[in-house]
């Protein structure tokens, strides 16, 4: 039958996979199958501050160049992941602001640095960045990161200003895991962005990661979720999809599973704000999921072999329908 990029590309919609730099490399079948059945690709890890700036003033691109390259020479669009996160910062930037060897104005400028190198070194090849990443708590409170101790919640509206300033045409997201239906955290970010718009600031998307657990029910209000955004006017996209669950793998697990990839891609593509859906990797062989949740997996709509799930079938009815 037809890839899911065919069934995507008749649809006018993005179906996206995170990439593994180092399976894209070494591996055949990984790479034909990011080539046959994604048209956006998104860095899992090589565009992230640690992996590019290692050394303070050390660039280090050629991981997320090879990406950038890659899907230009297959006809494909770019997420750009991620400019501002609490997580995979280097080493010299964490320990420097704990040992007071760099204080907030200078970490201020090291920010803008930063962000300002990154988008302009892709200018014109990120359709859309994720400016900032993972800002609220699940209360909706802002997180107690490095970014709001140091430098007090304007990091966020900075970060959204010098992207732009970078790269004009990129669209910015907000994008954060736990806010695919109405709760505390989704309405925090919706806040943030009424605002923030209001005020003249540069963000025009928000990014719902999905990962989900079948363990713990599906979310509720998706649509209502996608439609509040796109109130606003802004895009709205799932960047970050898998559905894990507790091993072994069942066929009634399976099933549902498929169900959940189905559902989240169908509240995509039933929203007028969402015209792009990313799978956090495609096959169970390089997923995050089971070094991070013990004795969960499969998470993935292809098998450890790039054998085809029901989630994979559902992800291809889905993008025929739509
Ligand atoms: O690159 C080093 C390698 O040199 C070293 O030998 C190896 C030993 O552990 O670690 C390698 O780094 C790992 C990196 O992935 C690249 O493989 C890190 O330990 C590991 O923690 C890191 O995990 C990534 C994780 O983000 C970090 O928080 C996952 O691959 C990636 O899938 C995950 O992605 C995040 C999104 O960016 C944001 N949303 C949640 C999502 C899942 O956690």
């Amino acid at each position: 039958g037809p890839s899911l990029r065919a069934l995507a590309d008749r649809a006018g919609v993005r179906i996206g996979t995170a990439v593994d730099m180092t399976a894209l490399a070494d591996d055949r079948t990984y790479r034909g199958t990011t080539i046959r059945d994604y048209n956006s690709v998104t860095a899992e890890n090589v565009m992230k501050w640690e992996s590019v700036e290692p050394e303070r003033g050390v660039h280090n691109w050629k991981p997320a160049d090879d990406l950038v390259r890659f899907a230009r020479a297959h006809g494909q669009v770019v997420r750009g992941h991620t400019l501002v996160w609490h997580s995979q910062l280097p080493a010299w930037l964490t320990s420097g602001v704990e040992d007071g060897s760099i204080d907030a104005a200078e970490l201020r400028g090291i920010l803008r640095d930063h962000i300002t190198a990154e988008v302009k070194r892709y200018k014109g090849k990120i359709q859309q960045w994720d400016v900032v990443n993972e800002v609220f708590e699940e209360d909706g409170s802002l997180r107690n990161s490095i970014w709001l101790r140091e430098l007090g919640p304007s990091y966020i509206a900075d970060a959204f200003r010098w992207a732009h300033a970078a790269d004009p045409k990129a669209k910015l997201f907000l994008n954060d895991y736990n806010v695919e239906g109405v709760n505390a955290k989704s309405t925090a970010y919706y806040e943030l962005a009424k605002r923030l718009r209001a005020e003249g600031v540069p963000v025009q998307g928000f990014g719902i990661q999905g990962h989900l657990a079948i363990q713990y029910g599906f979310p509720g209000q998706v649509a209502e979720n996608l439609a509040r955004f796109g109130a606003l006017g802004m895009q709205t996209a799932f960047t970050e999809v898998d559905v894990r669950m507790i091993l072994p793998v069942d066929e009634t697990k399976q099933a549902t599973q498929a169900s959940y990839y189905r559902r989240l891609l169908d509240a995509c593509l039933g929203a007028r704000s969402c015209r792009s859906f990313t799978v956090w990797g495609f096959t169970d062989k390089y997923s995050w999921v089971p070094g991070v949740f013990e004795g969960q997996g499969s998470a993935t709509p292809m098998d450890e072999t790039y054998g085809r799930k029901p989630a994979y079938e559902a992800l291809r009815e889905g993008l025929a329908a739509g």
